[in-house]
């Protein structure tokens, strides 16, 4: 991946961290994106002494804010001419309800709004890429996800893994219509599922009972984060893949995507509300 400059969100830690770590190896100029400086700077210094590429950087934003993600967007613009890979990683898991300052339920405006809102920013950075890739870490947890629109501004039953379910469903649908309105231009839109993977995330923030189920429950069955970054690095870099667009993966292959994931209505019926959503916050 010499000559390629890849951004990885949330690559300062758990299966992000791997992925820039994987691409870094590769040769490419790997940028991460974090919410915290001093884990931003931590993850750069441990990224170039393990992978030996000294084009290593970061860039600072929060996900849940539209403020930070269009600040974050304006300084990758005026640092960089040319985005080849954006890999979407950055995410979260919220145990109780809870408004972003932008109005918006934190998962879905975190895991969803967030990333929509970057990629749609740079999209002309994209553009400028003779092979441009945008990997999206969506879940498997998409299988049981649905999309309610009056979820995302108000609280209705709130429960975690039911809002992750929804967040993870709407990555596949925006991949679909992207990799869609893209398909004239050469830049391909894949999401993927990582595994199962030992990483904090259940523990950030979460009450006692969801930390101790999700280290039971990655103990039992996770894999390790560099097994888990496997998907991205092979979407991000692959020559097998670079023809392919629109699709969702799994152990590097394509898999089907749940019924609600495949419904064009749904997917672009999700565009325009989150469009609209952005615009009245
Ligand atoms: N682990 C799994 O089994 C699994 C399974 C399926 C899908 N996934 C997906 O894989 C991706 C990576 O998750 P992970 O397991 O590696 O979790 P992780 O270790 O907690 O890493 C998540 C990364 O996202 C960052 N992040 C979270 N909220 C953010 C925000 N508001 N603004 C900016 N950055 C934010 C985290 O920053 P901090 O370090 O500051 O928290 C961290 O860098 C997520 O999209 C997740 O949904 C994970």
């Amino acid at each position: 991946m010499k000559n390629k400059t890849v951004i990885v969100t949330g690559g300062n830690a758990g299966i992000g961290y791997e992925t820039a770590l994987g691409i870094a190896k590769l040769g490419a100029t790997t940028y991460i994106i974090s919410r915290d400086e001093t884990k931003a700077k931590a993850a750069v210094e441990q990224l170039k002494a393990e992978s030996h590429n000294l084009a290593i950087d970061y860039f600072i934003a929060d996900f849940s804010s539209q403020k930070s993600v269009r600040q974050v967007a304006e300084r990758i613009k005026q640092k960089l001419t040319v985005i080849d890979v954006l890999v979407n990683n950055a995410g979260g898991v919220y145990p109780s309800f809870a408004l972003s300052e932008d109005g918006l339920e934190m998962t879905i405006a975190t895991n969803h709004f967030g990333p929509f809102l970057l990629t749609n920013l740079l999209l002309p950075l994209i553009e400028k890429s003779s092979e441009g890739r945008i990997v999206n870490v969506s879940s498997r947890s998409h299988y049981r996800g649905k999309i309610d629109f009056e979820s995302f501004t108000k609280e209705k039953g709130y429960f975690v893994m039911k809002a992750y379910e929804q967040s993870k469903l709407a990555n596949v649908l925006f991949t679909s219509v992207l990799a869609e309105r893209l398909k004239s231009k050469n830049i391909t839109v894949n999401s993927l599922h990582p595994g199962v993977v030992k990483t904090d995330i259940g523990k950030k923030g979460t009450p006692a009972y969801i930390r101790w189920f999700w280290s039971m429950f990655t103990f039992l069955g996770g894999i390790s984060v560099e097994d888990g970054a496997k998907t991205s690095i092979y979407l991000a870099s692959s020559n097998e893949v670079k023809n392919v667009t629109g699709k969702y993966f799994d152990l590097c292959k394509v898999k089907e995507e749940s019924a609600l994931a495949k419904d064009k209505n749904l997917a672009k019926q999700l565009w325009a509300e989150t469009e609209r959503l952005i615009q009245s916050s």
